[in-house]
């Protein structure tokens, strides 16, 4: 079944139905490819969860179109419009305290006190959302532990016909997901690493942000677990050069079978990331794939947390 349709207004307002009647609706944005419900729906959250063979429920990102809708369900405070302001539409997501007792978000929120929300960069995302008329929770689009998809094709390869519609907007440009930072308390903490440098929250900020890595028995969030992200084959990261029988990504002078970026672009890299994961996993007849070593700066450091977790095994 070929459930992927091209990008174009009908489709747009076709998909939004499919929200709106509680359907499963995979589409882009600029980290990866998420698969969508109506945040107000359980039923149709359930379903993000079977689709994704996730295990137990986990907390979902609300995605919006507009910063406004903040106000009627998170506490909201200066920090949060400023931050909203430098960084949104962008890959930034906010772990907020909730306010209203709205049970109908309880699935979505996992049954938690705080609410994660971001606004994507990505034209088709935002459409999506002001025609459903209602935010749109949305997990990346891939079976649980499996590699993100950055592309329509990989959605419909990993979940085939459990999802109702998918939107093409070809390859996402950002290629990991959103770093996640919570605002619930006087500091501000990032749980995870992701598309917006930890850097540029810190400079904006005029402080250092914390870093909470996670307990990985009891993760705050899924992307916490050491084994996530993760290719069918070994991976061994940190390699300077391959081993014989490995297939070996490089990355700038460190070539290898593919490059994720020549010129030491770790924002080319990020970008193609999952790709060529994929793409390795494939191709890696004995089994094995290998990764040159990536600085730890800007999104060099959710690129390492991606690799390092993709590389667990126990
Ligand atoms: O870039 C992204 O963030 C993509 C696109 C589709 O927007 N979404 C994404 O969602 O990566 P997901 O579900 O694959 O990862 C969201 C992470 C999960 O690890 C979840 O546990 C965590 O965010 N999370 C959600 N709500 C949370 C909360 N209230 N407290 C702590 N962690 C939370
Ligand atoms: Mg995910």
């Amino acid at each position: 079944m070929n459930n992927i349709y091209q990008n174009n207004r009908e489709n747009i307002l076709k998909a939004a139905d499919v929200i709106k009647s509680g359907g499963l609706v995979a589409f882009p944005t600029e980290t990866v490819y998420g698969l969508g419900a109506n945040v107000y729906d359980s039923q149709a959250v359930s379903k993000i969860f079977a689709a994704k063979q996730r295990p137990k429920f986990d907390p979902l990102i609300s995605h919006i179109a507009d910063v406004e809708i903040l106000r009627t369900y998170a506490a909201t405070d200066e920090r949060v419009f400023a931050l909203a302001k430098r960084f949104w539409p962008g890959p930034l997501t906010f772990v907020l305290k909730r306010i209203e007792e709205n049970p109908s978000i309880d699935l979505a929120c996992s049954g938690l006190r705080t609410l994660t929300v971001r606004m994507p960069n990505h034209p088709i995302a935002l459409s999506l959302i002001k025609e459903s008329g209602v935010p749109i929770v949305a997990p990346s689009a891939n079976k649980y532990q499996s590699i993100s998809p950055t592309t329509a094709q990989h959605v419909a390869d990993g979940l085939g016909s459990s999802v109702d519609m998918i939107l093409d907007g070809g390859a996402c440009k950002v290629g990991v997901e959103s770093t996640i930072i919570d605002l619930t308390g006087k500091n501000v903490v990032m749980l995870r690493a992701g598309g917006t440098a930890k850097e540029d929250i810190e400079e904006f900020l005029g402080e250092k942000i914390l870093i909470n890595e996670g307990n990985p028995d009891l993760p705050t969030a899924p992307g916490q677990l050491l084994r996530h992200y993760a290719p069918k084959n070994m991976l061994r990261i940190n390699a300077e050069k391959p081993e014989n029988d490995e297939y070996f990504i490089g990355f700038g002078d460190i070539d290898g079978d593919i490059n994720l970026s020549k010129s030491g672009d770790l924002t080319e890299a990020a970008a193609n990331l999952f790709a060529y994961l994929r793409f390795a996993d494939n191709k890696a007849v004995n089994g094995k794939i290998a990764i040159a070593p990536i600085p730890l700066n800007g999104l060099g450091l959710a690129i390492n947390d991606r690799i390092k977790r993709a590389s667990y095994h126990k």
